[in-house]
């Protein structure tokens, strides 16, 4: 949680506000914008700094590009992450070769796979002296819009949304075991379009997690990127064709905040 004694809460950086207008990416450091799909990392810089301490433990259930482990680098919170795209894993770890001021385990794992899971975040829980994590960060696919890999585990492999929902609280289950009771848990998920219609897959996960699992909500923050890469320079065409058909441009995701109650 906040650390009222040792920063000053007039002057921290910390938005409290339900509502982010996020002008650029934060691209310094170990950040390089490689992977299509990542989150911007002030978003786990945020979740980071608000919901945990120095030298806690942060877990990022599909780590992706390193985007959670490079923030906790610079927060000096010790990390552990798993993604099913065994390059990416390679990549990350290369970029973290010369590291100690934290220890960080960044492992190929489908975090479906719950003894797999069960077993690799143990032994690196055991390596860091503790049972738990302090919180969980969960980033998944948006369903099955960007395929990350081949694997018919990913979960951007599924096809059908009620399977491609039941195995993300799955994963979440299996992150869940680790989290600390009290712990603050973070999904960050978008919605997407589909036959014509908006699929408001980030609601859907949302209501999944409440159904499933022993929380409480604590807050659902709209993050709305403006310098959308996709978008830029392309402002007119994209606009035209909004206006053309009748839908909105997408620029926004959500960022949903849960408090573990067992
Ligand atoms: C939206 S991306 C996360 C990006 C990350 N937040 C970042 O900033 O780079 C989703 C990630 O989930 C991974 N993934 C999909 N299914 C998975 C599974 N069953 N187990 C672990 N990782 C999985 C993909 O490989 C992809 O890297």
């Amino acid at each position: 949680m906040f650390d009222f004694q040792n920063e000053d809460w007039h002057t921290t950086d910390i938005d409290v506000d339900s509502l982010w207008i996020i002008n650029k990416r934060d691209s310094s450091g170990k950040h390089s914008n490689i992977y299509h799909g990542n989150f911007v990392p002030q978003i786990p810089y945020q979740m980071i700094k608000r919901y945990t301490k120095t030298n806690d433990i942060v877990l990022d259930i599909f780590s992706g590009s390193g985007t959670t482990l490079f923030e906790c680098e610079k927060l000096n919170r010790n990390f552990i992450g798993t993604d099913i795209n065994s390059e990416l894993v390679n990549y990350v770890n290369s970029k973290m070769e010369s590291t100690t001021s934290i220890k960080f385990y960044n492992n190929y794992c489908d975090n479906t796979d719950t003894e797999n899971f069960k077993r690799i975040v143990s032994h690196n829980l055991d390596q860091l002296n503790s049972e738990k994590v302090d919180l969980l960060l969960s980033h998944p696919p948006y369903w099955n819009i960007i395929k990350f890999t081949n694997d018919p585990n990913d979960l951007s492999n599924i096809n059908d949304m009620n399977e491609f929902i039941d195995r993300f609280i799955v994963s979440m289950s299996n992150g869940l075991l680790f989290l600390k009771k009290g712990g603050y848990f973070v999904v960050v998920a978008g919605d997407i379009y589909r036959n014509s219609e908006v699929i408001p897959l980030g609601f859907y996960l949302m209501y999944a997690i409440k159904k499933q699992f022993k929380c409480k909500m604590k807050g659902i923050i709209v993050k709305n990127i403006e310098g959308n890469r996709g978008k830029i320079g392309a402002n007119g065409i994209w606009k035209y064709r909004a206006l053309k058909s009748d839908y909105y441009l997408f620029k926004h995701e959500y960022i949903f905040v849960f408090k573990k109650e067992w």
